[in-house]
């Protein structure tokens, strides 16, 4: 029926001998019209579309569609075009009538969008991962198979963020594959984060809904970096006080993981963490020590100026008992008379010496819980008074907080202080 009507078009004419064009007259004034309007039918899949030929009532002998595929099914002047499988890569279809008063043909397109979803879409990054910070990587995004490739567009992702959709300006109704690349600098935060790639096939109101998505294998990036430290910096120098822990931290953050090299000038041993400690710093440990953090891109290094405090009295060589952690040695100075008033507080048993000297009067204040002891020196005039409070017995004059480090200077100063103690007593029963 279709290939009848065909041949009595082409022999009506040449029979005509009219000047045939090859695209039939889309202006005339009764058009066909196509139901739906567009069509998109995956590849493979069934379809169909309704052609009227004119107006109803219209009187025309000769119509028809102009199709490589499907069947025909006429109703009147109606055409019913039915595709079982959509086999063909065409994009548009002819649906013509010849007015039988005038043998002028008129006819009008239907566009179709024979699509198919891409067979893989694969990522990768180059020229290769793991990456440099502030080196620049081309992010590839191939999508093999797919038609029309016009109507592809392609997201780019880091993590969950979109970073471009491109598209291609090449127009093939056939399946192709297509790479598409997208520049970036890497930075540190990359690192660890996922990247990929997704093909999406635009097809407009008339196709499926949601369009269809095609997304790539995500890669996780891995970005290697120089160290950067971490931690905070320290004033310089670092004033600590005899005794005390000293804790140096040079915790930085790289990829690969840096490894920690400390170096001093004193006598303590080197460390091959990121936190260099010492429980109880002495003189000799004082001075420079450096750290350096280093991995395959790099290193840093960081220079500590430490400075060790001494606690000495200005007229005796009575240790100045103790320090530790955190509760602070403070020292405050009386102006008028001349006093130096030295307190340490810490919680366990404490003792408290009291040197009191008209003028230079040095006062040395150890406040604490049940064994108190206190000494009160006088020396000029010299008059040395020596009070003990609560348990005679014990004399502690070193103090000892808890837990950490200062245990070091007890032996001693409780030696020094009993000498110290001696030496008063004898020089008061000297004068006595
Ligand atoms: C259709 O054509 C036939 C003969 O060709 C004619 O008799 C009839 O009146 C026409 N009808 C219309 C609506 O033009
Ligand atoms: C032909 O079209 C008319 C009106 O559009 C409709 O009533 C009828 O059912 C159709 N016939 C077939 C076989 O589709
Ligand atoms: C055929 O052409 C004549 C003259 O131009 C016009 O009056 C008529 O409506 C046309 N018929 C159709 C079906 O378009
Ligand atoms: C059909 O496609 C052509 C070109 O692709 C376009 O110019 C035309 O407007 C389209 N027609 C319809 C009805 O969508
Ligand atoms: C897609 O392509 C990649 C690279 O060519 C391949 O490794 C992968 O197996 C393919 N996946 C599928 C589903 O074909
Ligand atoms: C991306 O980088 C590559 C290699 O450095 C270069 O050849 C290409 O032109 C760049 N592309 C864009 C869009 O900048
Ligand atoms: C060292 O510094 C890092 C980074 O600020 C911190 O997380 C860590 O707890 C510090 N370590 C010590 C022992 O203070
Ligand atoms: C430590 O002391 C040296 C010499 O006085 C000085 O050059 C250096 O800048 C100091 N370090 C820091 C971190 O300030």
């Amino acid at each position: 029926m279709f290939f009848h009507l065909i041949l009595l078009v082409i022999s009506v004419m040449t029979f005509l001998a009219s000047s045939h064009e090859p695209s039939c007259d889309q202006n005339c004034a009764d058009k066909p019209q196509f139901t739906p309007s567009r069509l998109v039918v995956q590849f493979g899949k069934p379809t169909s579309a309704l052609c009227s030929v004119c107006q109803p009532g219209c009187n025309v002998t000769t119509f028809g569609i102009e199709s490589p595929v499907g069947s025909l099914a006429k109703n009147g002047t109606e055409i019913t075009w039915t595709v079982d499988e959509m086999t063909e890569w065409i994009n548009s279809l002819s649906c013509y009538y010849i007015n039988d008063t005038t043998f002028l043909q008129c006819c009008s397109d239907l566009n179709i969008t024979v699509y198919k979803p891409p067979e893989n879409v694969s990522f990768s990054v180059h020229p290769d991962v793991p990456m440099s910070e502030g080196q620049q990587y081309t992010l590839q995004c191939e999508v093999r198979d797919v038609a029309p490739v016009a109507n592809l567009r392609v997201t780019f992702y880091r993590g969950r963020t979109a970073l471009v959709e491109l598209k291609t300006e090449k127009d093939e109704a056939k399946p192709v594959s297509e790479v598409f690349t997208w520049n970036i600098t890497s930075t540190k935060e990359d690192d660890g984060v996922q990247f990929w790639c997704e093909a999406k096939l635009e097809l407009g109101a008339e196709g499926p809904q949601p369009p269809p998505v095609v997304g790539s294998e995500k890669l996780t990036a891995a970005v290697h970096y120089k160290p950067q430290l971490e931690a905070s910096v320290p004033p310089d120098p670092i004033i600590i006080t005899e005794g005390n822990p000293l804790t140096l931290n040079c915790s930085s953050v790289g990829n690969p993981s840096p490894s920690y090299i400390w170096r001093t000038s004193g006598i303590t041993s080197p460390s091959s963490g990121s936190v260099f400690i010492i429980k109880s710093i002495t003189h000799e440990e004082e001075g420079s020590y450096t750290c350096s953090v280093s991995n395959e891109k790099g290193s840093i290094t960081v220079e500590f100026n430490v400075t060790v405090q001494d606690l000495e009295l200005p007229s005796t060589t009575l240790p100045a008992t103790t320090t530790s952690t955190p509760p602070t040695t403070m020292i405050t100075t009386t102006s008028t008379p001349p006093t130096t008033m030295i307190t340490t507080t810490s919680t366990p048993p404490t003792t408290m010496i009291t040197t009191t000297s008209t003028p230079p009067t040095t006062m040395i204040t150890t406040t604490s819980t049940p064994p108190t002891t206190m000494i009160t020196t006088t020396s000029t005039p010299p008059t040395t008074m020596i009070t003990t409070t609560s348990t005679p017995t014990t004399t502690k004059t070193t103090t000892t907080t808890t837990t950490t480090t200062t245990t070091p200077n007890r032996g001693t100063s409780s030696k020094r202080l009993h000498s110290f103690m001696m030496c008063f007593l004898l020089l008061f029963s000297a004068l006595v």
